[in-house]
C-alpha cells in the first residue's frame, strides 16, 4: 500500500496519470482454459496459438508487454464461476482468455458482463455468450454451436439423404450442435428421426451404437471432440457402422483427433471454420511457425487462440493498452477485418465471427478442403441487447 502511494506521487510529481501508468505495466492475461479431462489438449492448443502471435509481435499486446496467469477449468462448469472470480478478484488479471467447455464459458461470461472485464473466448460455441450475455467487453474469436451445426445440415440434405439420427453428449455445445443441424436439414426437407445423447464427458457408447444400427438411418450426424472424439470414431469403425450408415459431424470429430484415430477417421464428411492447408498466405506462414515452435501441426483450436489474440491486440491499439476502454476496443475490433489462418472474417455486432465454413474430408491425418459449405455464415445472436 505504501509503495503504491510512494509510486502514485512520484506519478503525481512526474505529471504522469495512473491510468497511463497502468498502460505501461504488462498485461495481466488469465488464461481459463482445461489442462486436464477429455478437452485437455483444446486448451493446449489455444495457448500455443495465443502464445505465437503474442510472439510474433514482440511479446506485446497493444502495445504492452504481457504476463500469464494460468488457470486449469476441468471443463467443470460447477467451479467456473468462483474460479473466474479467483482470477479477476485474487490474480487481478487485466482480461480473460477462456474457454473450451460451452458450460463453463456461459458462467465466464455472466461474471464478464456483471464486472465489465475483458473476455475473449477462444473456443466455446455457447449461444449464451453471444446471445443473452452479449455485451461490449465479450468477444469470440472461434464460432457459435450452430454454425457448423447448420452448414452440415445443408450438406446432408444436398447430398440427399433423408432420415438422420443424431448423436452427443447431453449438454449445451451438443444440444445446439444438432439443433443447427435439424434447423437446416428440416428446412431444407429432411427428418431427423432420432436424437441421441450420452452424459458429458461418458464415452460408453455402445448401446447407442446398437440403437442406430437397429433404425437404419440414411446417416448420423455427431457432435464430438478431444479425446471423446477419438473413442467415438473408433468405436463407430468398430461396431461395423462405417461402410453401412455415413457418418457426418462437426468439424471437431476429426480436427486434432485424425492422428490418435489411427486411420479410422478416413473419408470422414466434416464442416467447419477451418481445414487443414488452406490456400492463403496467412496459413500457410501460420503452420509453418507453428509447427517450428511446437513441433506439431495446428488446428482449429490454436487458430482460434492466434486470433484471440489478434483480437485483443486490434482493440488495446485502439485504446492505447487501456482495458478500461470498452468502446474504443470494441469499435475497433468490429471495424476490423481479421486476417485469420482461417480466412479474413468479421464479427458481427454481438461479437461472433461471420465466416465462412468448409466441407472437408478426412485424408490420411488431414481435413482437406473439398468446398465451402455456407459463405459468411452469421449466427441469429438471439437475446443479445446491446
Ligand atoms: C463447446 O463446449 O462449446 C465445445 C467444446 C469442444 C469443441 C467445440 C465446442
Amino acid at each position: 500500500m505504501k509503495r503504491l502511494q510512494t509510486t502514485l506521487l512520484a506519478a503525481a510529481l512526474l505529471g504522469t496519470s495512473a491510468a497511463s501508468m497502468a498502460e505501461d505495466a504488462a498485461l495481466k492475461v488469465g488464461l481459463m482454459l482445461p489442462a486436464t479431462g477429455t478437452y485437455a489438449q483444446l486448451g493446449t492448443a489455444i495457448e500455443n496459438g495465443f502464445k505465437l502471435y503474442v510472439d510474433q509481435a514482440g511479446g506485446k499486446l497493444g502495445g504492452r508487454g504481457v504476463e500469464y496467469v494460468k488457470l486449469d477449468d476441468e471443463s467443470d462448469p460447477a467451479k467456473a464461476t468462483d474460479n473466474i472470480n479467483k482470477l479477476i478478484k485474487s490474480d487481478k488479471v487485466d482480461v480473460v482468455v477462456g474457454t473450451v467447455h460451452s458450460g463453463v464459458a456461459a458462467a465466464m461470461a455472466k461474471v464478464a458482463k456483471q464486472t465489465g472485464t475483458l473476455l475473449v473466448v477462444p473456443n466455446a460455441g455457447s449461444a449464451m455468450i453471444t446471445g443473452p450475455m452479449c455485451a461490449p467487453n465479450i468477444f469470440r474469436s472461434s464460432f457459435s454451436n450452430r454454425q457448423p451445426g447448420f452448414a452440415m445440415g445443408k450438406v446432408a440434405a444436398e447430398k440427399g439423404y433423408k432420415k438422420v439420427a443424431t448423436i452427443t453428449w447431453k449438454y449445451g455445445a451438443g444440444e445446439e450442435s444438432v439443433g443447427g443441424f435439424k434447423e437446416a436439414f428440416e428446412a431444407d426437407g429432411g427428418e431427423v428421426v432420432k436424437e441421441l445423447y450420452v452424459p458429458f464427458p461418458n464415452v460408453e457408447f455402445q448401446a447407442l451404437l446398437t440403437e442406430i444400427a437397429a433404425l437404419k438411418p440414411d446417416a448420423v450426424y455427431s457432435f464430438f471432440a478431444g479425446a471423446g472424439a477419438v473413442k467415438f470414431v473408433k468405436d463407430y469403425k468398430a461396431a461395423g457402422l462405417m461402410d453401412s450408415i455415413p457418418l457426418l459431424g462437426a468439424g471437431f470429430l476429426t480436427d486434432g483427433t485424425l492422428k490418435a484415430q489411427g486411420g479410422d477417421g478416413e473419408g470422414l464428411l466434416t464442416t467447419l471454420h477451418y481445414a487443414d492447408e488452406l490456400d492463403n498466405e496467412t496459413d500457410k506462414a501460420f503452420r509453418k511457425a507453428y509447427s517450428e515452435a511446437f513441433d506439431t501441426v495446428p488446428d482449429v483450436y490454436a487458430v482460434q487462440g492466434f486470433d484471440a489474440a489478434q483480437i485483443l491486440d486490434i482493440g488495446l491499439q485502439a485504446a492505447g493498452g487501456d482495458v478500461s476502454k470498452t468502446a474504443d476496443i470494441a469499435a475497433a475490433v468490429e471495424a476490423t477485418e481479421i486476417d485469420s489462418p482461417r480466412g479474413k472474417f468479421t464479427l458481427s455486432r454481438a461479437h461472433n465471427p461471420i465466416q465462412d465454413i468448409y466441407l472437408r474430408e478426412a485424408k490420411g491425418e488431414e481435413n482437406v478442403v473439398i468446398g465451402v459449405a455456407v459463405e459468411k455464415l452469421d449466427d441469429p445472436a438471439k437475446g443479445c441487447r446491446l
